[in-house]
This record gives C-alpha cells, structure tokens and sequence, in this order.
C-alpha cells in the first residue's frame, strides 16, 4: 500500500503542467506544485525546493551550483525539455544529482514548427497578414509580398540530431529540395543515403543555403554561432530560421542584417534573452517571431510532461525510500 502522505518523499514542479499527469506522481510522492504557474525567481525556486528530493523543472528554470548547494538533499532534476543548457550538468554530477530530460517525443512537432517558420519568412506571411488586417490592401500587383520559393531550393541544417534529421525529410521528400548540413561529425553514410543530404563545412553551408535552419544545442561553444559574419556569408536571399535556443544568433546582428537586405528573411521561436525581445528585432523586416512553441502541440507537451514524470518516478524510485542514497 502507498505510504500516508506525510511520510512520502517530497518532489517539486516548477510549472503547471496536465493535472492527471502529475497525479501520477502524487501515488508515490508529497507533491509541491505551482497551481498558479508563477515564474519564480531564483530565490523563490530556492525557497520552494526546501526539503525535496526531486525537481520537475522547465528550460525557463536555472539549475546551477548555488541553488544545489542549497540543496544537498536533492537528488533528481527531471527537466521537461530536450535541451539542458538550463542546468549546470558538471555540478550536477559532482554532488550525484540524476539529471533526466524528455528527448525523441518533440522531434516531429519540432519540425513542423521549424518548417512552418521556413514557409512563413520565405513567404512573407505575417507581413502580409499584418497588411491585410491593416486595411492596407486595394489591389493585387505583380510583385506584392513576392518571396522566396521553398520547393526545389538548397536547405541547409546546422546541428543533424533526431530534430535536424526530422526537418531534412521534411525538405527533401515534401519539398523537393536539396538539402546539406553542417554537424561535428557526419552522419553514416547509409543514414545520408536515406535522407538524400551531404555534410558541407559551416562556410560550405553559408555559402550553399538558400534556406538555414538552426537546429544546435545551446553551449558556450554555439554562443553567437550565427553572428554579423555568418550572415554576411550567406545567400543574399536566404531564410534563417532558429527553433533552437536564443543565443545561437546574435539577435542584434541579425535585426541589422534584416534591415541591410543582407539575407532576405528570418523566423525566430527562441531569443537570446526571452521572454524579453531585443527591441531591433520587433522593427526588422521580412521577420516572422514566435514565443518558444516548437514542441508546442498539446499532443507532444503531454508526453513530454509524461516522460518526465515518468523519468522523475524510474530515478527516484518508489516507496518512503525514495530519494534517499543507499545506506
Ligand atoms: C526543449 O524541449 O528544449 C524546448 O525548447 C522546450 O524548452
């Protein structure tokens, strides 16, 4: 039988998440929540953390060395996210905190965002649809918001893990297009073969994209890897789109680049400093902004929720011992 509530040990969610999805932990845990979903500080998330043993947390909280000195009784970060730079991995690992996040659930969602941004810079639809419901529009004309084609065109991928790989068969097998990437190392040539891409160098990948997408994970060695130079070294008319994380570009080189006509068009889901905007970026041009909803379906943030639930409960494990090192 479950043990009495007082006697179980105590996990923490950061965030409102799916209320019979959480339930899930309540059969083994004392669960501290956020049923209002307030976004804690630093100091509040320390505060809230007191006597938990496992946090579910989002990629809006930061896990670093003081708040796990704080808490030397933690044990499990279950972060419901794919990407970790949220979380001091090194710090985690010295102190034995199990850190667990939800990969492979997100990829397609995530693509379909990535493709769906693509489209819509290329295109100019949120131009079009801000003209449109300005009243602006009193006739048709032959180059109005005339764009770039998508079909046929050059894609290029920046980081080719399960996301980047999901955005390639988009390209290639929906859209006829040619697609190269960029990636430390390349991938099998039999997993080429299936996608129909071919790994270029960073500068091969500039200089051939009509279209980039950034699909990387955020670490020092990304910080601005897309900057005032990259962007000079791109396609003229090219598309960059970002559903990564904010840093990865530099926001205010490419608002610059935007306005210069340096390449021709941007969509954003992730910013350097969100939810804060650089504010050049809300004056670009030929920029499509989205607040970070890549892995947004409600399909998909379910199972990420589940995952990570799920996670939280297999690295914990069950019963009044939960949590506790072994004696
Ligand atoms: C992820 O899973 O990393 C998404 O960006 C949500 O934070």
């Amino acid at each position: 039988a479950a043990p009495p509530t007082s006697e179980r040990p105590r996990v923490l969610i950061t965030r409102r998440v799916f209320q019979d999805l959480q339930a899930r932990l309540a059969e083994h845990f004392e669960v501290r929540d956020n049923p209002a979903d307030a976004v804690w500080s630093g100091a509040e998330l320390r505060e809230q953390l007191a006597g938990c043993v496992g946090l579910m947390c989002t990629a809006g909280e930061r896990v670093d060395v003081a708040l796990l000195d704080a808490h030397p009784q933690l044990r499990v970060v279950s972060n419901i996210a794919v990407g970790l730079n949220n979380i001091d991995l090194r710090a985690c690992a010295a102190r034995d905190v199990t850190v667990t996040h939800t990969p492979d659930v997100l990829n397609e969602t995530t693509a379909d965002l990535g493709f769906a941004l693509l489209l819509a810079a290329a295109r100019k639809l949120s131009e079009a649809e801000r003209y449109l419901r300005r009243g602006d529009w009193s006739k048709w004309a032959i180059d109005q918001f005339a764009g770039a084609d998508v079909h046929g065109s050059t894609l290029g991928i920046l980081g080719m893990g399960r996301i980047g790989q999901a955005i390639a068969r988009r390209g290639a097998l929906g859209f006829g297009m040619k697609v190269v990437y960029h990636n430390r190392s390349p991938l099998p040539a039999e997993a080429e073969q299936a996608l129909g891409a071919r790994w270029v160098t960073k500068d091969g990948l500039l200089a051939e994209a009509d279209h980039l997408v950034l699909v990387l994970p955020y670490s020092p060695a990304s910080h601005h890897i897309i900057g005032a130079a990259e962007l000079a070294a791109m396609k003229p008319g090219a598309t960059l789109v970002n559903i990564a994380r904010g840093g990865i570009v530099d926001d205010a080189a490419l608002a610059r680049a935007l306005e210069a006509g340096t390449i021709g068009a941007a969509g954003l889901d992730v910013f350097e400093n969100e939810p804060a905007l650089h504010p050049a970026l809300l004056a670009a041009p030929n920029l499509v902004l989205t607040p970070h909803i890549g892995s947004g379906s409600m399909a998909t943030r379910r199972a990420m929720v589940g995952l990570a639930v799920d996670n939280l409960i297999a690295a914990l494990g069950c019963g009044p011992d939960a949590g506790r090192p072994p004696a």
